[in-house]
């Protein structure tokens, strides 16, 4: 008898947890949420190359490295990097990544090379997004270029 308390309780348990799991889990279909700072997606994500400079990646805090880009306007850098430069891969690798938290992620690490670029208000994401357009086509005529 008591066993069998034991299964019952042992089942329940695994039964609300599992479907607790199963609440959790993303749908897939609505984007997550831009809650992340730069510095936590920077941190999370772009760190593992741009901390060091991998893959000559521009090092983070090295204005050498970032004077030249952060001359460029913040939609075009941002949107150029978003969508991928050479071996900076789209979204940093990361494909969940929402376009906002990658913009935070880019702002502050100009901000990290002497930049005075904010994180991203309404009005930068629509240029952003604007810039996203150029980008793609400006990447697709490389890549006819390249054949
Ligand atoms: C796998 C390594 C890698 C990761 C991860 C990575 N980057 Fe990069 N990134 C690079 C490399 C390499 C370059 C230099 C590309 C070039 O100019 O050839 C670069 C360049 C850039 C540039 C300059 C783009 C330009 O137009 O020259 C920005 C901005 C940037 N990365 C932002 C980010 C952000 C934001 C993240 C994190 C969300 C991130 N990167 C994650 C490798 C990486």
């Amino acid at each position: 008898m008591k066993n069998a308390i034991t299964t019952l309780f042992l089942y329940s348990t695994l039964l609300v947890t599992g479907a607790a799991f199963a609440q959790g889990t993303p749908l897939g279909k609505s984007p997550a949420p831009a809650t992340k700072s730069g510095e936590a997606v920077y941190k999370e994500t772009c760190a593992a190359c741009h901390a060091t400079g991998l893959l000559k990646a521009p090092k983070y805090g090295d204005k050498k490295d970032w004077g030249p880009l952060i001359k460029e306007p913040q939609a075009a850098l941002t949107a150029d990097a978003w969508v991928g430069v050479r071996d900076m891969p789209p979204k940093g690798g990361k494909p969940d990544i929402a376009l906002e938290e990658f913009s935070r992620a880019v702002a502050y690490m100009a901000r990290a090379a002497g930049a005075t670029w904010k994180d991203p208000d309404a009005a930068m994401m629509k240029q952003i997004q604007t810039a996203e357009k150029n980008a793609l086509d400006k990447k697709a005529k490389e890549s006819k270029a390249q054949k």
